[in-house]
C-alpha cells in the first residue's frame, strides 16, 4: 500500500514543505528512509519501530520505504519521526483518513512519547502558509505554535493519544491562540539602586535612547555591571513583531518552553568569557543560533571585555555591521538576524586601577598596552560611546536622596524612541546609532550655535571624521531626549562627553 503525509523540514530560520511517502513491498523485512536523510533521520527507523509496537501493533513483515520529498534537500534531525510513524500507519491500513490537510512534526521518544522539537514556530508559520488547517506538534511545542493564528494547532505528548485522535475515538482540543503581551523588563534591578554616577547614568540613558553600543571602563567595584544590568529596565517594552523575531530564534535555538513560550521582554544576554566563537555567533554542522541572535532586538553584555580571546572577539565585526550572521555549510547557508546593543565592560589596566583617585596603578607601560591590544581597533571602533566609571565618592554612596527610578527614565527613553520612529519611517533603519553615514546632514541639523560649538570641539580635540560622526549621532539622540528639532549646544556638550578621545585610557 501506498500513504503520503506532510511535515516541515528547518535549515537555519527557513522552514520547507517535505511530504513522507511510504510504500509497503512484499519480500525480506527491511526498512529504508531516502530522499537524502543524514544519519538522525536513519535512526528514525528504531524510533518509529518502537512507537509501532508501543501499540501493540505487529510492524509489516514486507520491504517498507519511505521517501522524503523533495529529494534533492538534505534532512536532517529528529522532527520528522512523528510524520513517518502516521506514514507508515496509513501505508499499513491502520489509519484510514486522509492527511492531506494536516501536518505532524515531533520527535519520537520510548514506549510511543513525543519529544519537543526546534522551530516549532517558523514550522507551524510555513503549514499556515501552505494553506494547511492543522498542524500536530510535541505538547511542548504547541504554546510557541499557537501564536500563529488561522490553524488548528495540536499539542500532543504520546503516539497512543495521537492514534486515538485521528481515527475519532478521543478528541484533543485544538490550543487556544496565544497573543504576544507586550511586557515590561521584569526583575528585581532598578536604577534607583545605582547612587551617585550622575554622569554615568545619563550616559546609559543616552545609549538606550539612541541604541548606541557601549563601553564602560573603569576600576574593579566602581560599579560597571551593576550600570550595565540595569541597562534593560530602561529600554522601551518590545513590539509584538520584536516579540515575535526574538521568538522565533528561541524557538530555533530549543530555548523555548510551554512555561515560557515566548520571549516578551527584551533578552539581556551576557556570555561568560571563556566562550567559543560559534558559541558567540552561532555554528555547529546543523548551524544554530549563537548568542548575538538570542540577544536580537536586545542586549549583548560582554562584561571583562580583555578577557575575551582576541580571535572570539573578531567573529563579532561582521554581525554587528550587517545585522545578521551567515553561517554556510556544504548543504546551504543559514542566516539570523542579531541586531542588538553591544555593551562591554573592561578595567583600564591588568591591575585596574589605572587613572583611578583611589589606588595606584601598579602596572608598566608596555603592560597596560599588551593589555588593551586584545581588543583590537576595529572592534572598539563599533562603540560609539566609552564612559569612564570612577569610583562613586563616600558623600554620594551615603546620601539619603533616592536616585531617580528606572521608569522615569525609560518615559523619556520611549519619547526619544518614538521621535525617532516617526523620523525613520520606511527608511529601513530605526535609531540614530544606525543613521547610514549619507542621511546624516539630513538628520542631525544642527543650531547656529551648535555648529560653531562643534567646529569649535573639532579642531581642539583633533578629532576625525569618524569621531565627528559618532559625535553628531550621540547628539541627536541627546537631542531626541530633550525634545529639540534641531541639535542645539547643549546636545553637543552632552555627546562630547561621551567620546573615547577624551578619555584617560584609550587614546
Ligand atoms: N553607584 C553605586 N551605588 C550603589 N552601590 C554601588 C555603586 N557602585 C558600586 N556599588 C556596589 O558595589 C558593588 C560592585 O559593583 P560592580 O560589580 O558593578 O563593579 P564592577 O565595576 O563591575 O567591578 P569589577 O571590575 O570587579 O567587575 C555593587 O554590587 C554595588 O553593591
Ligand atoms: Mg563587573
Ligand atoms: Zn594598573
Amino acid at each position: 500500500m501506498f500513504s503520503i503525509t506532510n511535515s516541515v523540514g528547518m535549515f537555519g530560520m527557513n522552514a520547507f514543505p517535505v511530504n513522507v511517502e511510504t510504500e509497503i513491498f512484499k519480500g525480506h523485512p527491511q526498512f529504508d528512509i531516502s530522499g537524502l536523510p543524514d544519519v538522525g533521520v536513519k535512526e528514525s527507523r528504531d524510533r518509529v519501530k518502537s512507537a509501532v509496537s508501543s501499540l501493540g501493533i505487529a510492524f509489516p513483515k514486507g520491504r517498507v520505504l519511505i521517501n522524503l520529498a523533495p529529494a534533492n534537500v538534505k534532512k536532517s534531525g529528529s522532527a520528522y519521526d512523528v510524520a513517518l510513524f502516521v506514514s507508515l500507519m496509513q501505508a499499513m491500513g491502520v489509519l484510514k483518513l486522509s492527511t492531506s490537510d494536516k501536518v505532524f512534526v515531533g520527535e519520537l521518544g520510548l514506549h510511543g512519547r513525543i519529544r519537543s522539537v526546534k522551530g516549532a514556530m517558523s514550522m507551524t508559520m510555513l503549514a499556515r502558509k501552505n494553506g494547511f488547517q492543522e498542524i500536530y506538534v510535541p505538547k511542548e511545542n504547541a504554546k510557541e505554535a499557537s501564536v500563529v493564528e488561522n490553524i488548528r494547532v495540536y499539542g500532543v505528548s504520546s503516539v497512543e493519544d495521537l492514534m486515538l485522535h485521528l481515527v475519532g475515538r478521543i478528541i484533543l482540543s485544538s490550543e487556544p491562540h496565544y497573543e504576544p503581551k507586550m511586557a515590561q523588563f521584569e526583575g528585581m534591578l532598578d536604577f534607583c539602586d545605582v547612587r551617585g554616577q550622575f554622569k554615568a547614568r545619563r550616559g546609559m540613558e543616552l545609549a538606550a535612547a539612541g541604541g548606541h553600543n557601549v563601553l564602560l571602563v573603569g576600576s574593579p567595584g566602581s560599579g560597571k555591571s551593576m550600570l550595565a544590568n540595569r541597562l534593560p529596565t530602561i529600554l522601551p517594552p518590545m513590539t509584538k513583531e520584536e516579540i515575535l523575531e526574538t521568538s522565533n530564534i528561541y524557538s530555533i535555538a530549543g530555548a523555548l518552553s510551554s512555561e515560557n513560550p515566548l520571549i516578551s521582554a527584551r533578552p539581556f544576554r551576557s556570555p561568560h568569557h571563556t566562550i567559543s566563537s560559534a558559541g558567540l555567533v552561532g555554528g555547529g554542522s546543523i548551524p544554530i543560533p549563537g548568542e548575538v541572535s538570542l540577544a536580537h532586538n536586545g542586549i549583548l553584555f560582554l562584561d571583562e571585555l580583555a578577557e575575551f580571546h582576541r580571535s572570539t572577539l573578531e567573529v563579532l565585526r561582521q554581525p554587528l555591521e550587517s545585522g545578521k550572521v551567515v553561517i554556510s555549510r556544504v548543504s546551504g547557508s543559514a542566516e539570523y538576524p542579531c541586531n542588538f546593543m553591544l555593551v562591554a565592560a573592561m578595567n583600564p589596566c591588568p591591575c585596574g586601577y589605572y587613572g583611578s583617585p583611589q589606588k595606584k596603578c601598579t602596572c608598566t607601560e608596555k603592560q597596560i598596552r599588551q593589555y588593551l591590544s586584545r581588543i583590537s581597533g576595529p572592534l572598539l571602533d563599533r562603540f560609539d560611546m566609552h564612559i569612564d566609571i570612577d569610583p562613586i565618592p563616600y558623600e554620594d554612596l551615603s546620601t539619603k536622596e533616592k536616585p531617580e527610578s528606572s521608569e522615569t527614565i525609560r518615559e523619556r527613553v520611549k519619547n526619544a524612541r518614538n521621535r525617532q520612529a516617526e523620523r525613520y519611517a520606511g527608511m529601513g533603519f530605526y535609531d540614530n546609532a544606525n543613521i547610514p553615514d549619507h542621511f546624516l546632514d539630513k538628520f542631525c541639523q544642527m543650531t547656529p550655535d551648535a555648529e560653531e560649538l562643534f567646529g569649535k570641539l573639532y579642531m581642539f580635540y583633533h578629532m576625525s571624521a569618524r569621531t565627528g560622526i559618532r559625535i553628531k549621532k550621540m547628539a541627536r539622540s541627546a537631542a531626541d531626549l530633550h525634545g529639540h528639532e534641531k541639535i542645539n549646544s547643549e546636545d553637543i556638550s552632552m555627546a562630547v562627553q561621551f567620546r573615547g578621545f577624551n578619555s584617560k585610557y584609550l587614546q
